[in-house]
């Protein structure tokens, strides 16, 4: 990660930290896919505020329950007390419930002819925080939640990020809480399908998430032992991913374990997109199908193939994220506490630092190609689709 963070009295001078405000009420949003430890996030945020006499609530379903307060029985916002988020930090999904749908700054209404035109919404969230006197939110979720939370930070919300997502495509962050718990259940599933494989000596085909970057494939399937690994980074050759499977057999090891990033994309072709919708992000998948039909047709071994989904962003948080989440939660309080502004939060070890949002959502971070795990991979013989087997 560049050394981007800014101290807080870099901060100070740059902008982002004003006066320091009188705060009263202070909301929590969780936008785009769940993560495993928004919830405590969320406990940390509560109790924080709490503490410093300020109240606490949060908006439902992304900022739905202040776009369209109607449709919410509670009116979409939920009060948040030691009470509410007692017991909380161990469970998946949020309590605030969240939607990738519907991104307000580009909110596609649908026409009378069947069409859709999309509309800026920003300005009802910001009417809307007034009138129920949040004087500031703690927006927690991924590149586009964040970006949102950016442009309102722009139209003159106090803003306090915080950086969540299974895929770690984060660039001013060490790490995003949910991608630890992602990639340990990830490399669960490459243990047990290694049993499986060997006893009918077939090659699976193991499909995971992470959108546009390799980071939960690299690190699952070292850690699992795959012996191909197919990341959106470097474009493979599926010769030659047929031809590192076939030396193992060559070898005596009849099975064989290769994990794709969804986002994997052949030399020759295109990624696999399933669907594009207006005011949400493209939606990913069907490439490990793909890659196990090519190989049993290249290799005449038998071949199957295993998308792990969802699944990845289920179930209890990690240790690792569990803390993360809740030192994450507890900087956010601080960073509003002493006037931060339009910052996210970010993990660049030992410490929490704030980087501004705009910095932050600027690019994505993909796997260096250079880097330790990419070479330790190599060294182990694992293959990337870019090169023969030697
Ligand atoms: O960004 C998190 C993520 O899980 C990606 O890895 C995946 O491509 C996407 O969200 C799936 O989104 P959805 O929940 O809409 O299917």
């Amino acid at each position: 990660m560049a050394r981007t963070v800014r101290s807080s009295a870099h901060a100070a001078k740059k902008g982002t930290m004003g006066r320091k405000p009188r705060i009263r009420c202070i909301a929590i949003n969780t936008g785009g896919g769940d993560a495993p430890g928004l919830n405590a996030v969320i406990r940390a945020v509560t109790i924080g505020g709490i503490q410093r006499g300020w109240k606490v609530v949060g908006i439902r379903d992304g900022y739905n329950g202040l776009l369209m307060p109607e449709q919410y029985p509670d009116g979409g916002l939920i009060p948040l007390t030691l009470e509410s988020v007692r017991g909380i930090t161990h469970l998946g999904g949020t309590i605030l419930g969240t939607t990738n749908k519907g991104n307000p700054l580009e909110f596609p209404v649908r026409q009378k002819d069947g069409s859709y035109k999309t509309v800026d919404r920003s300005r009802e969230i910001i009417r809307a925080c007034r009138k129920h006197n949040i004087d500031a939110v703690v927006a927690i979720g991924g590149d586009g939640s964040l970006s949102i939370a950016d442009a309102l930070y722009e139209k003159g919300l106090r803003v306090v990020g915080v950086p969540k997502t299974i895929d770690n495509d984060l660039s001013e962050t060490v790490a995003t809480f949910g991608f630890d718990t992602a990639v340990s259940f990830a490399t669960e599933c490459l243990d047990r399908l290694h049993s499986t494989a060997e006893a009918h000596r077939r090659i699976m085909v193991v499909e995971v998430m992470g959108r546009y970057a390799g980071w939960i494939a690299l690190n699952a399937g070292v850690s699992g032992t795959a012996d191909a690994i197919l990341i959106p980074e470097i474009p493979y050759d599926i010769g030659i991913v047929a031809e590192k499977t076939r030396a193992r057999v060559r070898e005596g090891k009849k099975f064989s374990i290769v994990v794709v990033a969804e986002g994997a994309k052949p030399i020759d072709g295109e990624r696999s997109v399933l669907s594009k919708e207006i005011g949400r992000a493209e939606k990913l998948g069907g490439i490990g199908e793909t890659v196990a039909a090519q190989l049993q047709e290249l290799t005449g071994q038998e071949t199957r193939h295993v998308v792990l989904g969802h699944l990845q962003r289920g179930g209890t948080p990690t240790t690792f994220d569990r803390l993360l989440s809740l030192r994450f939660g507890a900087a956010a309080v601080r960073a509003l506490e002493e006037g931060q502004n339009g910052i996210m939060v970010a993990l660049d070890p030992p410490t929490v630092l704030y980087v501004p949002l705009k910095k932050a959502t600027r690019r994505m971070k993909s796997v260096p190609l250079d880097s330790d795990t990419m070479k330790t991979a190599r060294d182990l013989g694992i293959c990337f689709g870019d090169e023969f087997p030697k």
